[in-house]
């Protein structure tokens, strides 16, 4: 089976590279499963309902979060009844939502475990602990699990790469929204890559208007940050899983690029 994971969504630019790209995408490589980081999909702050409507209507089937899945408010009306958002997994059991899904289609069915890092980030509970325990809840009811590691620091996205590696089909980073290129399958069958990258404009600061983060960097005083328009890009993962054995077979990086007058 194939999967396409799609890299942190920014706003209404990021929604649009969805919206113009995907199609293209899922037809070329006969995509059955597409999930994408959606946590600065609204307004590049969190998610509201609608938007995460629109992404489904794109194509999207679930969308993973991270650091900012509560920045809209709008999340706490809908968590807990949608079947299309999931937030890190690792976070303490009382939260709202639920940080594993499994999503079928036809005769296929895939496990989803949204997991966050912590360094920089927070104190959460340890990510290489809580990915066994996820995947013990879903290995035996799925052809293939997939991982979304939000995380900042690649040397615990790269350490949990190699722990998860013959556990699930794959695991992949998100957050800095920059794409590295080390997209590889590890030995034991489990596809890796660090970041998956940003979906959203292409002249921006991490998708991103460029004047209020820079006037931060040179001022050191607040500023309020808008998500940048113009050309867009799509990046992402896609990555072949044999649905007999749950294994990582190829990758392939992806990065697409839409022009605003094309
Ligand atoms: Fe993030």
């Amino acid at each position: 089976m194939k999967v396409l994971m799609i890299g942190d969504i920014v706003g209404r630019a990021g929604r649009r590279a969805v919206r113009e790209l995907l199609p293209v995408i899922k037809e070329e490589y006969e995509i059955d499963f597409v999930i994408a980081n959606g946590e600065n999909a609204a307004g590049g702050f969190g998610l509201t309902e609608a938007v995460v409507e629109n992404l489904t209507d794109y194509g999207i089937d679930l969308l993973t979060t991270g650091n900012h899945t509560w920045d809209n408010k709008d999340i706490f009306e809908f968590i807990n009844k949608t079947t299309r958002v999931i937030r890190p997994y690792n976070y303490p059991t009382q939260v709202p939502g639920v940080g594993i899904k499994i999503i079928e289609k036809e005769y296929l069915s895939l496990g989803v475990i949204n997991l966050i890092g912590r360094v920089y980030l927070g104190d959460y509970n340890c990510p290489f602990r809580s990915l066994d325990q996820a995947v013990e809840k879903v290995v035996d009811k799925v052809d293939g699990i997939v991982v979304d590691f939000h995380a900042e620091a690649t040397s615990e996205k790269e350490a949990l790469g190699w722990y998860a590696d013959g556990k699930v089909g794959a695991v992949v980073g998100t957050h800095t929204h920059v794409q590295t290129a080390d997209e590889r399958v590890l030995p034991h069958n489990t596809a890796y890559m660090t970041d998956l990258g940003m979906t959203g404009a292409i002249d921006s600061i991490l998708g991103m208007n460029i004047d209020e983060p820079l006037e931060r960097f040179l001022t050191q005083m607040p500023q309020r940050f808008k998500v940048a328009t113009g050309d867009t890009q799509l990046c992402g993962l896609m990555v072949d899983i044999d649905d007999k054995t749950g294994k990582a077979k190829k990758v392939k990086r992806i990065t697409r690029i839409h022009k605003l007058n094309s």
